[in-house]
């Protein structure tokens, strides 16, 4: 069974230090954090302007910097072999490949969002496992900016971490090129420990909704199946779902009535739009059924929502549907597959003595199909960024 551990944060900041110490000659200034995230329901809603119910995770990613004298921008993380180094004018969209867009992005937002930030050296270290539909990238993006924003002396305030959110998205939409929608950042940046996040993306508002999970686990399984959200499928629902605003003749979704939606005529547009339509109202009505500790509504909303997400939007998988149907009959009381689809993870709500079963029960079915072995964690509801003293 491999149950991925969030680590010890000052352990690990600790370890960080030295390690950016060795590869740069002098210790970092300053380290951020930001953590990774389970949604629990409402996907696909974020850029329709719906709502989402995400969790930030006690795993997370850990940005070590400091100022240099130059316009060097040096990336380097404990967990990739390759070194992204360039100018301050080399950030921008189009300039920096792979992982290290997210790191260099960020500086780049941020320096276009008008702080005047000089070239630096990174380092980051991350227990948020990597293509696991778990926001890894947002959780680099927003670790990184909140080491960014101490060093432009303003650290996180309510004001700033507007500010860091819109960064992160911008380095994530418009550097990496990945077509995502927000609530990865919004969740990185305000998670709560012991809350999950209701982001509403018509006002702009978050609420911190309180989780009394009594006595249940939320329980994260990672099909190992990857997924890149720069790859065409994300893309194409997302213009699905506009194709969708455009015929119904509504500023988005959000004001879509399923009635209207199944009006519309082209077939595969019809699903996604019923699967957003659908999902919005349900964030709405599992945030009640959390608050008086309804488990079987939760089961049934969950349920409903893996189906969609299967039948109408098509971004599930066969390990996704097997980790679901596995952790239902072996006990879990709710399960869906979450983030954006075609491989990630699955969430289950579990009973605290039926997560050991569960696990196994999954672990098992995998064998069984001829599947890769799953990574299994606790989601913990946990705090956003921050900046690590010491
Ligand atoms: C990815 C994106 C988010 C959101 C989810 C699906 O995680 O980054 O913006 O669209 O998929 O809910």
């Amino acid at each position: 069974m491999d149950l991925v551990e969030p680590g010890e944060p000052a352990a690990l900041v600790d370890a960080l230090r030295g390690a950016f110490a060795d590869r740069y000659g002098e210790p970092p200034t300053t380290v951020g954090r930001a953590p990774g995230r389970v949604n629990l329901i409402g996907e696909h809603t974020d850029y329709n302007a719906g709502l989402v119910l995400p969790v930030a995770l006690p795993h997370a990613t850990y940005a070590a910097l400091r100022a240099r004298g130059d316009e060097l921008v040096r990336v380097a993380s404990r967990q990739q072999d390759d070194v992204w180094e360039g100018l301050l004018t080399e950030l921008g969209p189009g300039q920096v490949d792979g992982w290290a867009g997210y790191a260099a992005g960020v500086l780049w937002a941020l320096r276009e969002a008008g702080y005047p930030l000089p070239g630096v050296d990174l380092l980051v270290d991350s227990t948020v496992p990597v293509g696991a539909g778990l926001s890894s990238s947002a959780a680099l993006e927003c670790a990184v900016g909140a080491a960014l924003l101490e060093l432009a002396g303003v650290g996180l305030t309510d004001a700033t971490r507007g500010e860091l959110v819109a960064a992160a998205i911008r380095a994530e939409t418009e550097v990496v090129g990945a077509p995502t929608g927000g609530m990865d950042q919004t969740v990185a940046v305000h998670g709560a420990a012991g809350a999950a996040l209701l982001v509403d993306f018509d006002s702009g508002t978050e609420t911190q909704v309180p989780l009394d999970l009594a006595g249940h686990t939320l329980l994260v399984t990672d099909t190992r199946v990857s997924h890149a959200h720069a790859d065409g499928g994300y893309g194409a629902r997302r213009a699905d779902c506009e194709t969708a605003v455009r015929e119904l003749g509504v500023p988005s979704l959000r004001r879509a009535d399923l009635t209207a939606v199944e009006g519309l005529g082209d077939e595969r547009v019809r699903r996604r739009a019923r699967h957003v339509v659908s999902e919005i109202q349900r964030v709405t009505d599992t945030v009640a059924a959390l608050g008086e500790g309804r488990w079987d509504e939760v089961g049934s909303l969950f349920d409903a929502s893996h189906r969609s997400m299967r039948d109408d939007f098509e971004i599930s998988c066969p390990e996704l549907d097997c980790a679901v149907a596995v952790a239902v009959q072996a006990g879990a009381v709710a399960a869906r597959m979450t983030g954006g689809g075609f491989g990630g993870s699955s969430v289950a709500v579990v009973p605290d003595e039926r997560v050991d079963a569960v696990m196994r029960a999954v672990d098992a079915a995998f064998v069984l199909e001829g599947f890769r072995a799953p990574a299994h964690l606790r989601a913990v509801p946990s705090a956003g960024a921050g900046v690590e003293r010491g």
